[in-house]
């Protein structure tokens, strides 16, 4: 029994209010348009990376990255292994309460497939400061064909709550010449 019954038994057969008709009108069509500017963004935009997802165990993922960090670590950074992989490879960055491993050194202008994924749950990898956004999640990996064009350190922030250290769980992704690199 409501507190105050609504004087209509029937309520929920009243004629549309024309204010109201508009404003679901309205909030309709925003909504369709948004759906088509996802689709247009996806061409047009530049964060919206074309991802591919695949099924992959934890351990499976965590032995790649583990051999590609045996393989091509160059040095350490507080604790963490610097790996520079080579350019054309596949690379791998892993999710796990609360942090990003390893830390990459790409070249400037190869292309490199990223795969990411989680050891434990959802994290959420956000590269900053170009705002590159995706989900990482347990037993799946995500792979993205990508090309740094700029020179530069990049922050990657776990978006996805994820526990008591969420706002720990920082990465990092440099970006080098190789022309400079070979100078030393
Ligand atoms: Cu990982 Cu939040």
């Amino acid at each position: 029994m409501a507190i105050t019954p609504p004087s209509e038994r029937i309520w929920w057969k009243e004629p549309i209010a024309r204010v109201e008709l508009i404003w679901i009108v309205i909030a309709f069509t925003w909504g369709l348009v948004m759906f088509f500017m996802m689709i247009y963004w996806h061409g047009a935009g530049e964060q919206n990376l074309s991802s591919e997802a695949y099924q992959i165990k934890a351990e499976v993922f965590a032995e790649r990255t583990q051999a590609m960090i045996d393989e091509h670590t160059v040095r350490d950074e507080s604790g963490f292994p610097v790996v520079h992989p080579p350019a054309g490879s596949d690379v791998y960055m892993m999710a796990r309460l609360y942090q990003w491993s390893p830390i990459l050194e790409l070249e400037k202008d190869q292309t490199y497939r990223l795969h990411l994924s989680s050891l434990d749950v959802q994290h959420g990898f956000s590269l900053q400061p170009v705002n590159i956004n995706v989900q990482v999640h347990p037993d799946y990996e995500m792979v993205m064909t990508i090309r740094p064009d700029q020179v530069g350190e990049y922050g990657v922030v776990c978006n996805e709550f994820c526990g008591l250290g969420h706002h720990l769980m920082v990465g990092k992704i440099y970006v080098v010449d190789r022309e400079e690199q070979s100078d030393e």
